[in-house]
């Protein structure tokens, strides 16, 4: 079995540049490994995607937007990680279980307990065998995605801003997700590296790749 390798943090927080490095440096090792994210890892999923993040003026109740999520793992876990796992690669993955546990529990509201049980039902109870968190303040990371390239699209030559329904959340919002995502960490340390996301891309990527050499023991 190849390992189960998740990136989470707050929106801003550096996951998927973070990931991306993480591959280029198992790729110049020959480590086979794949690259994937949630919500929007299979042909489902990015329909998923589109309806929970750009969707924004369709109305969609904290519960369905629960379920949604549910959905976009149970088919990326069927169809994309267990597999890979199976041919003994190395997933990189942009967001988990965990981010359901932050953001729909500590964000919305919903009980842990009941986030955690739709999580194992949905992903047949795989964990990653590590987890980094990129943590970095809530300031930090709004302020970096509002400037980031990829929220614009180009629409008849003319740039226009991609809505997106978390960014559009408010700040004690994203306080309560990055204080889950804290406590989960806490609560878990031998499965979580927390790392400080206000170092540089580079500094970051080193931290992860000491970590990396260490689960697979090369
Ligand atoms: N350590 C860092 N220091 C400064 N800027 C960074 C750092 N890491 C990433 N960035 C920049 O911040 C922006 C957001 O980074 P990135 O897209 O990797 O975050 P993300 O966690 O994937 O965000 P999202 O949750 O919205 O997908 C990008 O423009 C990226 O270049
Ligand atoms: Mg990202």
């Amino acid at each position: 079995m190849g390992k189960f390798i998740v990136f989470e943090g707050i929106e801003g927080s550096g996951k998927t540049t973070q990931v991306k490095k993480a591959g280029d440096y198992l790729a110049e090792r020959d480590i086979p490994f794949i690259v994937t994210s949630e919500p929007g890892g299979t042909q489902l999923g990015k329909e998923i995607r589109t309806l929970l993040l750009h969707k924004t003026s369709l109305p969609l109740s904290i519960k369905a937007e629960l379920l949604l999520f549910a959905a976009d793992r149970a088919q990326h876990v069927d169809e994309i990680v267990v597999p890979a796992l199976k041919e003994g690669k190395m997933v990189l993955c942009d967001r988990f279980s965990d981010a359901t546990i932050a953001y729909q529990g500590h964000g919305r509201g919903w009980e842990i307990d009941t986030v955690r049980k739709l999580n194992d039902f949905s992903s047949g109870s795989l964990k990653p065998d590590l987890t980094f968190l990129l943590d970095v303040p809530v300031d930090t990371g709004l302020g970096r995605v509002s400037s980031r390239a990829s929220n614009y699209t180009i629409q008849k030559g003319i740039k226009e801003k991609l809505d997106d329904r978390f960014e559009k959340e408010n700040r004690s919002f994203h306080r309560r997700v990055r204080e889950g995502y804290l406590f989960l960490a806490e609560n878990e340390p031998e499965r979580f590296r927390v790392i400080d996301g206000l170092m540089g891309i580079n500094e970051i990527h080193h931290e992860i790749c000491v970590s990396l050499l260490e689960l697979i023991g090369r």
